[in-house]
C-alpha cells in the first residue's frame, strides 16, 4: 500500500503558483526524496502534506487519509522536522520533549519510556537536562528527529534535514535516517543536496519551479542522461572490440579507447576479462558515470546550486525588497 498519494496538487500564493499540478506516490517503508533547488516548491509541498497549508486544488492522501477531510487523522500518523529549527531554546531537551508529548496526548509514562529510548537512539540522553541553547546545530537536528518520533508516527517528514550542517554531522544524521527506515518508518525528505538524495533515497523526484520534472531511482534518473563511459589506454596495440556489454566503441585521437556501457561498475570486470582474452594489456582506465547534477542540467539547462546561500547576498536581496 501507499503511504502518500498526491494527485494534481496545486498550491498558489495569491497569483504565484508555487506548486504546479504535481502527482506522485510514496510507498510504505521507503525513503522518498524531493530533490530541487531553492524555490522549487519543496517546503510548500511538505506543508500541504502535513496539513499546515490548504491545497489550492488537487488531492493528497497521507497514511490513507485525505489532508483536507481528515487532517486530524493525518497529523496523528506523521512526524515532522521543519526546515527551520522549531524548539524552545530556553528549555532543556527533556522539557521540549515533554511538551511535545503532551500536545500529542501521550501519558507521562509513555513520554518517559519512549523519550529515553529515542534520546538514546540519537545519542543525546546524557544531554537531556541541558537547555537547547547550548546545543550545536547538529545536536538540535538530532533532537528534533527524536522528538518527531515520540508519538510513533508511520511517516516522517524531514524538510532539508541536514541544511547548513558540516559533512561529518550530515553523514551522522543519514545514519539515523537509515535506522528509522529499518524500524519501518516511511520517510519523505526534501533536499537540495544531490549526494543526500543519492545516498539515502530509494526513489527521487526532481522538482524545479513547482513541477516534478523526473522521478525514479538514482540509477534510473542517470540513465536519462545517457550511458556510462569507460576510457581505456592499452599498452602496445590499440583496438576497439565488441561484447554484449559494450554499446559503442571508438578510438579517440589521443589513443584512448572509449567504450559506452550501460553500467560502468558492472562492465569493468567484464572489460578486463575480455581484454585479457584478446591479449590486450590495459595501461590505464578511467570512467565517467552521470551524476544527478548531470541529470538536472540535462533536464533544465541549469545546475542545482549546492552551496549555501551567501548571507550577504540574501541580506542585500531583503534590503532590496524592503525598499
Ligand atoms: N508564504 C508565501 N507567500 C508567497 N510566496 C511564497 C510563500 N512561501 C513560499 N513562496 C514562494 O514559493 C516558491 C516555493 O517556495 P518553497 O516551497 O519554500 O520552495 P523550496 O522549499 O523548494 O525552496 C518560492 O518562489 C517562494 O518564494
Ligand atoms: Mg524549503
Amino acid at each position: 500500500m501507499e503511504a502518500i498519494v498526491v494527485e494534481n496538487l496545486v498550491k498558489r500564493y495569491d497569483d504565484f503558483e508555487a506548486v504546479r499540478r504535481i502527482s506522485f506516490r510514496v510507498r510504505k517503508g521507503e525513503i522518498f526524496a524531493f530533490l530541487g533547488p531553492n524555490g522549487a516548491g519543496k517546503t510548500t509541498t511538505v506543508h500541504v502534506l502535513t496539513t499546515l497549508l490548504r491545497p489550492t486544488s488537487g488531492r493528497a492522501f497521507v497514511a490513507g487519509h485525505d489532508v483536507l477531510e481528515e487532517p486530524e487523522e493525518v497529523r496523528k500518523n506523521i512526524g515532522i522536522v521543519f526546515q527551520e529549527p522549531s524548539v524552545d531554546r530556553e528549555l532543556t531537551a527533556w522539557e521540549n520533549l515533554l511538551i511535545h508529548g503532551m500536545i500529542y496526548g501521550l501519558s507521562r509514562e509513555e513520554i518517559r519510556e519512549r523519550g529515553r529510548e529515542l534520546l538514546e537512539f540519537v545519542e543525546l540522553w546524557k544531554f537531556r537536562n541541558r537547555p537547547l541553547k547550548f546545543f550545536s546545530g547538529g545536536m538540535v537536528r538530532r533532537f528534533e528527529i527524536a522528538r518527531a518520533l515520540l508519538h510513533e508516527p508511520q511517516i516522517l517528514f524531514l524538510d532539508e534535514p541536514t541544511i547548513g550542517l558540516d559533512p561529518q554531522t550530515r553523514a551522522h544524521i543519514w545514519e539515523y535516517i537509515r535506522a528509522m527506515k529499518e524500524r519501518g518508518v516511511t520517510i519523505f525528505l526534501t533536499t537540495h543536496y544531490m549526494e543526500e538524495a543519492e545516498r539515502l533515497a530509494d526513489r527521487i523526484a526532481i522538482m524545479d519551479r513547482g513541477k516534478i520534472i523526473a522521478e525514479g531511482t538514482a540509477e534510473e534518473l542517470k540513465r536519462l542522461v545517457g550511458n556510462d563511459v569507460i576510457y581505456v589506454r592499452f599498452e602496445g596495440k590499440t583496438e576497439c572490440f565488441e561484447a554484449d556489454f559494450v554499446r559503442g566503441c571508438r578510438i579517440l585521437p589521443d589513443g584512448r579507447v572509449r567504450f559506452d556501457v550501460e553500467n560502468a561498475s558492472e562492465a569493468l570486470p567484464k572489460l578486463f576479462e575480455r581484454a585479457r582474452e584478446l591479449g590486450l594489456r590495459i595501461f590505464e582506465v578511467t570512467y565517467h558515470r552521470p551524476t544527478l547534477n548531470d541529470v538536472f542540467l540535462h533536464l533544465t539547462g541549469r545546475e542545482i546550486r549546492e552551496n549555501e546561500e551567501n548571507p550577504m547576498k540574501s541580506a542585500m536581496r531583503l534590503w532590496g525588497r524592503m525598499r
